[in-house]
């Protein structure tokens, strides 16, 4: 059986009491009404991550992430934020190549293959993010695409340091537009990345990898995507503001 996980990225909302609100909401309903076989993760932003953390802090239903690294170790690099100062800060998991990141702010996959390594040093779990835009989609490009991502950014890790990496498929076509990909859509680009990590690491490893969809998933799809063999849950945007809304997601497994 597949860990099954639904993470929710806050991307640049909420000020910081806002995002305590939200956090607190999250927690209280998780822990009356989450299911007990779903890992639930929220990613605020940076300056959240500390109060938030202490919120979190007693139980162990819902789990921090952020929702980016450093590439850098530590020194003068102004405004970056480590994967050792994340650790410190009791932070468990940190996004990986969001599409914002690698479109508005040029991250390549070679900066990206080293995030992951610095996330995997400190003992973070990388939710690492992939996705075709529409171009290449209309192409019918996209599995050689997302695989080449994979191949660029997570194929210089060993074994079991693959085990420690979740995957989030999000075309980028479907982030934010409302647009979601069909459950059909959403396996079988997951079959294809499961079959691409297993040319490198084997069926066993690559079977044992989360593979979460992103995009436009909400309550009103959430069950649909999720019933998929290969989908393990999601990484929400926006639905990831409303607790309300996240939870109903999060209890979306059939
Ligand atoms: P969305 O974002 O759910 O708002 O489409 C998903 C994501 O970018 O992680």
């Amino acid at each position: 059986m597949r860990r099954k996980i639904v993470a929710g990225n806050w991307k640049m909302n909420k000020t910081l009491p806002e995002g305590k609100q939200l956090a607190s909401e999250v927690i209280n309903i998780v822990a009356d009404e989450g299911p007990a076989d779903v890992e639930v993760i929220i990613n605020p932003p940076f300056i959240h991550l500390a109060p938030v953390v202490q919120l979190a802090a007693g139980q162990d239903k819902v789990k921090i992430g952020a929702q980016n690294c450093s590439e850098y170790e530590a020194g003068a690099y102004t405004g970056e934020v480590s994967a050792a100062m994340l650790r410190s800060v009791g932070v468990d998991y940190v996004i990986i190549g969001h599409s914002e990141r690698r479109q508005y702010f040029g991250e390549t996959s070679e900066q990206l293959a080293k995030k992951i390594n610095r996330a995997l040093e400190q003992e973070l779990q990388p939710i690492f993010c992939c996705g075709e835009p529409l171009e290449v989609r209309e192409e019918g490009a996209h599995f050689d695409y997302v695989c080449t991502q994979l191949t660029e950014s997570l194929f210089h890790l060993t074994r079991e340091q693959l085990a420690r990496v979740i995957i989030a498929y999000e075309p980028i076509w479907a982030i934010g537009t409302g647009q979601t990909a069909s459950a059909q859509q959403a396996q079988e680009m997951h079959a294809r990345i499961r079959a691409h990590l297993a040319t490198q690491y084997g069926e066993e490893a690559a079977n044992k990898t989360p593979i979460l969809y992103g995009g436009s998933c909400k309550p009103s799809n959430a069950r649909e995507l999720f019933a998929n063999p290969d989908v393990d849950g999601g990484l929400i945007g926006g639905a990831s503001l409303n607790a309300r809304d996240f939870v109903e997601i999060v209890k979306s497994f059939s």
